[in-house]
């Protein structure tokens, strides 16, 4: 059994988000807004807003509901969210894959903690939801992305033109993923029958 909650420093825990982070988690992208904004597409003003995070939410609780998706916060020692990770798009059977994205809060970067939790976060997705690989893009200048991907055992395999409109552009990404073990998928047939 893996346990729901990581600490990942003396103040900050990894673990998975509730609805109740709504609120802190318009506190923290909006104070990191401009931080952030190089990276991310342009976000209506209403994302920032506890309102805007609930409907978030919402949405991704639908999904990780269905089984495509598997989202945590960075948490602090008052239990307010500080950061965001989400394996999204999780596909299984003969795939078993899903796409890692992540922001840190302002206050909270340099310090280690995405690379922690993107360490985590690949055990769990090997241990917890059996996948093999995951995966994750960058625009090819988001040097501090790239440096956790690498720290984090992620290769290179690509870049894909055009790849997702961020900041009011079409922008080139890097691709990179992880391959998290060697087995057998648990729940497919190793060998033809017969
Ligand atoms: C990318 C991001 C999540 C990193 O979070 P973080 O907690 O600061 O990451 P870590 O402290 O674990 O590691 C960052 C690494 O990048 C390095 N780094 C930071 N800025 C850098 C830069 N401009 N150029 C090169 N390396 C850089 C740091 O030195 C560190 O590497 P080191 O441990 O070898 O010194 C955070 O910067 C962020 O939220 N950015 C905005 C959103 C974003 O880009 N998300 C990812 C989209 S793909």
């Amino acid at each position: 059994m893996i346990p729901d909650t990581h600490r990942l420093d003396a103040e900050i825990r990894l673990r998975p988000t509730v609805p109740s982070d709504a609120a802190s988690l318009a506190v923290s992208l909006a104070r990191s807004r401009a931080y952030m904004q190089p990276w991310e597409p342009i976000r209506p003003d209403a994302f920032y807003t506890e309102e805007g995070q609930r409907e978030r939410l919402v949405a991704l609780f639908g999904d990780r509901d269905a089984g495509r998706a598997a989202p945590w916060v960075l948490a602090d020692e008052e239990d307010r969210a500080v950061g965001g990770f989400n394996l999204s798009g999780i596909v299984l059977g003969p795939l078993r894959s899903g796409t890692l994205g992540y922001w840190v809060d302002v206050e909270y970067a340099g310090r280690g903690l995405a690379t922690a939790a993107v360490r985590l976060i690949c055990e769990m997705a090997r241990d917890g939801l059996g996948l093999h690989r995951i995966e994750a893009g960058t625009v090819i200048e988001n040097a501090a992305s790239q440096r956790v991907l690498a720290k984090c055992g992620f290769e290179e395999y690509g870049t894909a033109p055009q790849f997702l409109y961020i900041n009011g552009r079409w922008r080139d990404h890097r691709l990179f993923q992880r391959i998290l073990h060697d087995g057998p998928p648990k729940d497919l047939p190793t060998a033809a029958e017969g």
